[in-house]
């Protein structure tokens, strides 16, 4: 069974919208298959946004995401890394459809970084990489 990593950063935490972005997941028909509530560090952010490092958006990214609890789900499902990416929407909260998660419930907060609810692994090895930094 294909598994992916989910994140409800901390904006996402901190406006009390964890409870509603994993009942959308229940209701796509996903399994939650473990669950954790921390506040990232700056060292498993590293490996994590490894791919990010040196733009412009990669300090204030781990800025934000190590502001506070965020919560860490593996989501299990067949193509539930394809099908949780498009329940998140675009990158964007403002460009996002309605009807995603990010359409729904995200908009510009005028900050550096776009703090946009929800992270979801975008490839197989992405999700299995991503898993083994945050549930070691
Ligand atoms: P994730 O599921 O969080 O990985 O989102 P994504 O795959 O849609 O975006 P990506 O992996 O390209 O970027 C990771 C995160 O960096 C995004 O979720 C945003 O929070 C932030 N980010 C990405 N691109 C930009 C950008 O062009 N400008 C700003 N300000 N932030 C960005
Ligand atoms: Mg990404």
């Amino acid at each position: 069974i294909e598994r992916t990593l989910v994140i409800v950063k901390p904006d996402g935490y901190r406006r009390g919208l964890t409870g509603e972005v994993l009942r959308r997941i229940e209701a796509k028909g996903y399994t939650l298959a473990s669950l954790q509530v921390m506040t990232p560090d700056r060292e498993r952010l590293a490996q994590h946004y490894a791919e990010h490092e040196g733009k412009p958006f990669y300090e204030p990214l781990v800025d934000f995401m190590s502001s506070g609890p965020a919560t860490f789900v593996v989501v299990e499902g067949q193509r539930c890394i394809e099908g949780f990416r498009i329940l998140a929407g675009a990158t964007d909260p403002t460009a996002a459809l309605p009807g995603t998660i990010r359409g729904d419930l995200g908009r510009d907060w005028g900050k550096k970084v776009q703090e946009n609810i929800v992270h979801g692994s975008d490839s197989p090895e992405s999700a299995e990489r991503e898993i083994g930094i945050w549930f070691a």
